[in-house]
């Protein structure tokens, strides 16, 4: 299974923050936000992830992660001309995909609970789709779905104005290999983009879409606003000191899931230098990996 992370769009909600600076690059407390998705990415146990940026931004994510060998996983990277519809990304990363399954992750969804990357690689299934669903307070803002009375998925409708579900749509989907046939024959909408939901919805009509409700314990965060971004941010400092561990530290990730050695996070910690992030790398180094 392939990985993709859609960081494009223009940012315009956080305008003028976002002019010249991609939103996903942005820090969340103490990395980096793209880190995060990523780390989700990596949890599930996908080492093989194509990042989707707008064209300006394509080399500033090339200098913050590389080629990815550092972390044992490999990175590509393609632009997406204009920010015309998550479900672009299928057809931008048709070639990547090769027909192969994939794992797509909007870089501004921040998921944290412990356990998470098991609870993804046991519910993900071979074919089809899978969605991950999030009970939220305003309905209105996301992707919401609708059950049935059995508690099936009946309807998916992308931000309405009123509805009597409160279940979002995280930005965490599983598609196929029929992913990038099904978004070709999606139409825009009315505010002119190729819609995730309606991708989603060919799945759940044709009967092959699964859903993963994810627990109260989940954390599933927003960073669509100002403050939803200092919330975020809050949340893991919180957390991060509370514990003294880090959330979504993509070189953890990799040492534990077995991908780098000693020897090599400990490169990883010596170029970060004197940061607060390098002396957390150079700690792991007494911990066991795998
Ligand atoms: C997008 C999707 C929406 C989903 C949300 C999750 O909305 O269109 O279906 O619920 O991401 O973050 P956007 O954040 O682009 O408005």
């Amino acid at each position: 299974m392939k990985g993709i992370v859609l960081a494009g769009g223009t940012g315009s909600r956080l305008w003028p923050v976002t002019k010249v600076v991609s939103k996903q690059l942005l820090p969340i407390y103490d990395k980096p936000m793209i880190y995060y998705p990523l780390s989700t990415l990596m949890l599930a146990g996908v080492q093989d992830i194509l990042i989707i940026t707008t064209p300006q931004d394509l080399d500033a994510f090339k200098v913050l992660l590389g080629d990815g060998s550092q972390l044992g996983i490999s990175l590509s990277y393609v632009a997406q001309a204009k920010p015309e519809g998550l479900a672009q990304a299928f057809i931008i990363g048709e070639d990547f995909l090769n027909g192969d399954s994939c794992l797509m992750i909007l870089g501004d969804n921040i998921f944290h609970g412990v356990g998470l990357g098991e609870e993804l690689s046991k519910v993900l299934p071979e074919n089809g789709a899978h969605i991950f669903t999030y009970e939220v307070a305003d309905p209105s803002q996301y992707g919401i779905l609708t059950l049935d009375q059995k508690g099936s998925p009946l309807s998916i409708e992308e931000k309405p104005t009123s509805s009597n579900s409160n279940l979002a749509i995280t930005g965490l989907y599983f598609f196929d290999k029929d992913v990038a046939g099904i978004a070709k024959t999606v139409k825009p909408s009315k505010r002119g983009e190729l819609e995730i939901t309606a991708v989603i919805n060919q799945y759940l009509q044709n009967g092959t879409l699964g859903v993963t409700q994810l627990s109260r314990g989940t954390a599933w965060l927003d960073t669509g606003n100002h403050n939803l971004m200092q919330d975020a941010a809050a949340y893991i400092r919180i957390i991060e000191e509370r514990t003294g561990l880090k959330i979504a530290c993509i070189e953890e990730v990799s040492y534990r899931n077995g991908w780098v050695s000693k020897v090599g996070l400990e490169a990883l910690a010596k170029s970060h230098g004197p940061s607060s992030y390098g002396k957390y790398l150079q700690s792991l180094l007494s911990t066991k990996g795998e």
